[in-house]
């Protein structure tokens, strides 16, 4: 969607995945759909060095509304979690440089039974959201049905557009659809959203995660293309800090997510995560591969090769990504290749190791180089022709 937002993948923090639709403030007020959650979150992002990286939306899922709207036919927050209302929580995100997204369905219902828009609705709800200073929308699809959507997501588009103020759509369409052509039309989606879930959701488990990852590359033609400044697929929420993956499957998840151009919301605990998966996720040059400005998304060259799979991405500059996965589970795979079988032109390269930090020695396209994957993990390079063969580094 050309609204000049989301010109690179957007990044933040959204809810559902870790908080999911727990109402229950008075067991659990720590861990409630709440203005406190989500005020707590802010403040995690802007002082623990997330904003400044780029995660800067603060993002509301399902469950924060009321069952009923305002005698003006207005969606209202639940008074007893959100007392000071969606404006005064925006204001308090924008007082610390983030930005808020808000959720909402097209469809009777959200998928958690709260009110959903309805068509006859689209109108005030954009403008609702504009007025209380919202900067992006998740609009959801229960409830709902294909005739409906095709009217109402394109819709909400022009509705946004029209309140003047600028506010990011995210559109779970495709999703409903089966994510695939012919009922999914890509090149109208990228028209109207800034992004668009393709797929089911994720799951706190690396199960889920490689669930995810093989329907985006095993369908990569389709949505490769389609990608874009303006114009993302969404593989869903980073889990990286929750439950369910190992360090190595966290930096695995965080290099697919980079090579695919998605957009980096993590759902996760920002008061307590540890610090191995706070390093993952504040990896500079790694959000700075998702970060490209070319906005080219990333393809799997190699489809599993003694339980090895090779993605890479170009970027900038005539430099690339490059990331090996192991799906085995045995023990560190030592996979032998050269550039030139991974599709490189004929030249001589330098590689900088995006986890261990350091600058590998010169290749040529030619050499066949061995590279050391853990089980369940991921090597990852950011990798640059150099002009001229450094004699005094080559083997
Ligand atoms: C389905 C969506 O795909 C999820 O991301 C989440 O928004 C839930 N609905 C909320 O009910």
């Amino acid at each position: 969607l050309e609204n000049g937002l989301m010109r690179t993948p957007p990044m933040g923090w959204l809810a559902w995945e870790r908080f999911r639709c727990d109402t229950d403030c008075l067991m659990d007020p720590d861990n409630c759909i709440s203005e406190h959650l989500f005020m707590e979150m802010a403040d995690r992002l802007s002082e623990d060095g997330w904003r400044e990286l780029g995660y800067v939306y603060i993002n509301i899922d399902d469950c924060w509304s009321s069952m009923q709207r305002d005698s003006q036919g207005r969606l209202q927050a639940d008074p007893k979690r959100f007392p000071r209302g969606i404006a005064h929580l925006a204001q308090y995100v924008h007082d610390r440089g983030l930005k808020l997204g808000i959720y909402g369905d097209m469809g009777t219902h959200t998928c958690g039974g709260y009110p959903g828009t309805t068509l006859d609705k689209i109108e005030t709800d954009a403008q609702t959201f504009a007025d209380w200073g919202v900067d992006m929308l998740k609009l959801d699809g229960c409830y709902s049905n294909s005739s409906y959507q095709e009217q109402g997501y394109p819709m909400m588009s022009k509705a946004l557009n029209a309140t003047g103020r600028p506010i990011g759509y995210s559109c779970s369409w495709p999703a409903y659809q089966g994510g695939l052509p012919p009922k999914v039309n890509y090149t109208l989606l990228a028209q109207i959203c800034n992004l668009w879930r393709n797929y089911g959701d994720i799951q706190d488990s690396w199960d889920s995660v490689l669930n995810v990852v093989d329907w985006f590359f095993n369908n990569q033609d389709v949505l490769q293309p389609v990608a874009g400044p303006g114009q993302w697929n969404d593989p869903d929420m980073l889990i990286i800090g929750d439950f369910g993956l190992s360090m190595d499957q966290s930096r695995a998840q965080m290099a697919l997510w980079a090579i695919m151009a998605a957009p980096l919301f993590m759902s996760n605990d920002l008061r307590t995560i540890s610090n191995g998966a706070r390093a993952i996720l504040q990896n500079k040059l790694l959000i700075g591969i998702n970060q490209d400005r070319l906005g080219i998304q990333g393809r799997r060259l190699i489809k599993e090769k003694s339980g090895i799979e090779v993605f890479w991405r170009p970027l900038d500059k005539g430099a690339s990504a490059l990331v090996f996965l192991s799906r085995r589970s045995d023990m560190p795979h030592l996979y032998k290749t050269s550039l030139k079988e991974l599709s490189y032109k004929t030249g001589v390269y330098e590689a900088y190791d995006v986890f261990s930090e350091r600058l590998l020695p010169q290749l040529k396209d030619s050499t066949e180089f061995g590279v050391s994957v853990n089980p369940s993990g991921v090597v990852m390079w950011y990798i640059y022709p150099v002009a001229e063969w450094k004699k005094e580094a080559g083997p």
